[in-house]
């Protein structure tokens, strides 16, 4: 057996699809190493949404390459391949400027990466092919799904059609594909099968979904989870990334009708000024975000909200970046990521004069973070004296602790036997830390959340 060392960077999408690629490799008799220095193929699976995304990967590459070398002075030969969304963009221009560099395969290309491998050196495969890339993607092992454990990333959508002024995907990751129904479902029910309790049905725009149902219908994502959840084993959904445009009535009503779909939204907004969501083209200004946070509410009163920011887009006024921390204070979020703008080369916000200065971007990012900080801190306290449902994911921090995730999201640390991984049980939060929860196992009939 020969060893691969995959190191991936980025959304949860990469997280799956390094899987994928360990599925397809273990059939080239390839296992899979965490120790850079034995592996006989290395692939990093870059990510090219933020920052010097580009920059960074060469001067990784830089270090493989020095490996590479030290192997082949031992008489081991060692193969490179770039993947992901830096290789997408970048191309035969990875290969030219890192020699070490066997193979650039983009996103959609990963069941060819087999072929590409036996290829000469120089395979460069950035094609949106037309055939599905999940139709070929070897079928994950029983023993591999379950080394992954109770919680997995369920694939249903890729791309994205929304083209936000700011974002790489649609380049990247090339138009919205939805995967038809069946696919997902034998997918699903082999996870299941192996152990899995709990799907992330992820997607760059997942709530576009309309993939093929068995009736020859688009299904919409509300009908994919309804689905999901009469999978046997499966006890709990979540859901990830949407976008505001696309959060239909149906969706919204699963949250209060589906008791398997957990109280948690990651619906990204990324400013609170009309006129920076105009100019980024998210095709919804701040009030209709507003509405859509209620209409939530009302379906599901103790849901969780998450959302992505991005302060100092082109143009952005102190007055615009005050409309966000309004928007902020006025929704209350219980996790949040956010970013200070990037140009990324090729999208339209990148070619737009008026660019904020980076201390400018540097203040209001920590503006942002430290009220997006204490309304975490207040939802996580929040939860301290009642008593949730915790799905037991694996072993805690120390001997006799067993980690799992509240309803919401919330890491959970309980005192209790191993043996119960993959129940859902209920816990008496007890305290609140900066990360974790920490609770004790309640005997009791379990108090409905407030
Ligand atoms: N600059 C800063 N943040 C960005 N994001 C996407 N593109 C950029 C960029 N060019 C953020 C958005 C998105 C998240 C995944 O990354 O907030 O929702
Ligand atoms: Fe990018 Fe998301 Fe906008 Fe699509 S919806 S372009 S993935 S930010």
């Amino acid at each position: 057996m020969k060893k691969a060392f995959i190191k991936s960077y980025g959304c949860q999408m990469n997280v799956y699809d390094a899987e994928r690629m360990a599925d397809v490799l273990s059939g080239e008799s390839y296992t899979e190493t965490d120790r850079i220095e034995e592996a006989d193929l290395v692939i990093l699976n870059t990510c090219h949404i933020r920052e010097k995304a580009a920059e960074k990967v060469y001067s990784e590459l830089g270090r493989v390459r020095v490996l590479k070398g030290e192997r082949q002075a031992q008489g081991l030969d060692t193969k490179v391949v770039v993947a992901g969304c830096v290789a997408q963009a970048e191309g035969r221009e990875i290969l030219r400027r890192q020699p070490a560099v066997d193979v650039v395969v983009g996103p959609q290309s990963y069941h060819r990466l087999p072929e590409l491998l036996r290829a000469p050196r120089g395979a460069v495969d950035t094609e949106f092919p037309v055939e599905d890339k999940f139709g070929h993607l070897a079928a994950p092992s029983a023993a591999k799904i379950q080394t992954r454990g109770i919680s997995a990333f369920l694939t249903v959508q890729e791309g994205c059609d929304k083209f936000c002024t700011f974002c790489v995907v649609p380049y990247t990751r090339g138009a919205e594909m939805s995967r038809p129904v069946a696919q997902i479902l034998a997918e699903a029910e082999r996870l299941a099968g192996a152990g899995v309790r709990e799907f992330t049905v992820i997607g760059q725009n997942v709530n576009a979904y309309h993939g093929e149902g068995p009736d020859g219908s688009p299904w919409t994502l509300a009908r994919l989870l309804e689905r999901l959840a009469e999978v046997p084993g499966i006890v709990r959904l979540r859901y990830t990334t949407s976008h505001p445009r696309d959060m239909n009535d149906d969706l919204v009503a699963a949250h209060r009708d589906l008791p398997a779909l957990m109280p948690y939204l990651h619906l990204p907004v990324q400013s609170g000024s009309d006129a920076i969501l105009d100019a980024m083209n998210r095709r919804h200004d701040a009030d209709a975000y507003r509405r859509l946070i209620d209409r939530m509410r009302a379906a599901r009163p103790d849901i969780a909200l998450s959302s992505d920011f991005i302060v100092g887009f082109p143009g952005e006024t102190d007055a615009d970046f005050e409309d966000t921390m309004r928007l902020v204070r006025d929704v209350g979020f219980a996790s949040a990521f956010s970013f200070k703008y990037s140009p990324r080369p090729g999208t339209p916000a990148a070619e737009i004069e008026a660019q904020v200065p980076e201390a400018v971007k540097s203040e209001r990012l920590a503006r942002l973070q430290e009220l997006l900080e204490a309304q975490r801190q207040a939802f996580n306290r929040g939860t301290v004296g009642r008593v949730v449902e915790v799905l037991l994911e694996k072993p805690g921090r120390h001997p006799g602790q067993i980690a799992g995730k509240s309803p919401y999201l919330q890491a959970v640390q309980i005192e209790t036997d191993a043996h119960r991984i993959g129940d859902v049980v209920p816990v008496l939060i007890e305290r609140a830390g900066s990360n974790s929860l920490f609770g004790a196992l309640e005997s009791g009939p379990l108090t409905a959340a407030a």
